[in-house]
């Protein structure tokens, strides 16, 4: 019998392989995960994530003005809170003078054209380490949403373009639009942590900002990582009460989330490759067990195969630079 059809037709060399691909990566798919810290002339290398750095405003100004000439357009911003300055309610958040508000400017004057996206959760600045409000050892909804809704406005009135909760509270999102409407700012975007999952993955993260629970876990709040259909709950509930981008979280074993839910939302589907995966990479890379640059494309571009119109990674500027 004749062969019709062999599929190694469009494998013969690299010129068809080039223009029948389906998905490629482009400087626009990344969003730059960044960690600030107080201090001047800071840059220091966290233990557990080799190559990625806390930087002081000084030297976050730098990267910044890096990372655009690179053609990376959105940063997502962290900072790590002193101690001293962490409470059960999270007070310091609130601060119009605090960390996240100076870094907020401070990226906007170093490149005003920059996406600011901020981190709205309050582990970094809770003295439990938690991202909500405890009380009596459970962390608080309604309340705990209503901080959350002031930071957003904060992070807003500092300069901020979108704001990104990452905390899995119940109907924060709603919280969030209702007041950042009633303060008139119409334009600002919320990036929901929609479908975030209780995950062993955030280790290194933890370590960035000093920021583990100090009793407990997250499991009343995250999502439990058996579950498939909640996570179009979740993506739901948040696209309804006024989220722009929902997010899958951590990435690469919830491929199969972010597909599901790219079938069945109408706004721009994120995932976060997170602080372990990063981890893992670099790890093996060290011991010389894996191609740190092959795994990393290969990984990335699997984020995009399966859906994900925007990856949260550590590795943006890195594939960048591989993409010429
Ligand atoms: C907490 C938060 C976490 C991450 C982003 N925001 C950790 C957690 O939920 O405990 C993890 C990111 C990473 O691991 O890279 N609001």
């Amino acid at each position: 019998m004749q062969q019709l059809r062999r599929s190694r037709r469009l494998r013969v060399n690299d010129a068809i392989r080039s223009i029948t691909r389906e998905n490629v990566l482009t400087p626009n798919d990344f969003l730059v995960p960044l960690f600030a810290v107080e201090g001047k002339g800071i840059k220091e290398e966290i233990a557990s994530m080799p190559g990625y750095y806390r930087y002081s405003l000084d030297l976050l100004q730098q990267e910044v003005k890096e990372l655009w000439a690179m053609g990376l357009k959105a940063v997502l911003l962290f900072v790590k809170v002193p101690d001293d300055l962490k409470d059960n309610k999270g007070t310091e958040a609130l601060n119009p003078n605090g960390l996240m508000q100076r870094g907020i400017k401070t990226i906007k004057d170093a490149v005003p054209d920059m996406l600011v996206m901020t981190d709205v959760a309050l582990d970094p600045y809770s003295s439990y380490g938690h991202d909500g409000i405890v009380e009596n050892g459970y962390i608080v909804n309604d309340p705990t949403a209503e901080v959350l809704a002031q930071m957003a406005l904060s992070h807003t009135q500092a300069g901020a373009d979108f704001v990104a909760p990452s905390d899995m509270m119940d109907g924060r999102i709603f919280a969030i639009r209702e007041t950042l409407e009633e303060e008139g700012f119409k334009n600002t975007g919320i990036m929901s942590y929609s479908a975030k999952y209780a995950s062993a993955f955030y280790g290194p993260f933890r370590d960035a900002l000093d920021s583990a629970p100090g009793f407990g876990d997250k499991k009343t709040y995250q999502m439990d990582f058996a579950n498939r259909n909640e996570a179009i709950k979740e993506v739901m509930m948040d696209v309804e009460e006024g989220a722009d981008i929902v997010m899958v979280k951590p990435g690469l074993c919830y491929l199969d989330i972010i597909r599901d839910v790219k079938n069945v939302v109408d706004v721009p589907v994120a995932a976060y490759q997170v602080s372990g995966e990063y981890a893992m990479v670099k790890a093996a890379a060290e011991k010389g067990w894996l191609d740190h640059d092959a795994v990393m494309m290969e990984q990335l571009m699997a984020f995009k195969r399966a859906g994900t119109d925007l990856i949260a990674t550590y590795f943006a500027k890195d594939a960048v630079k591989l993409l010429g």
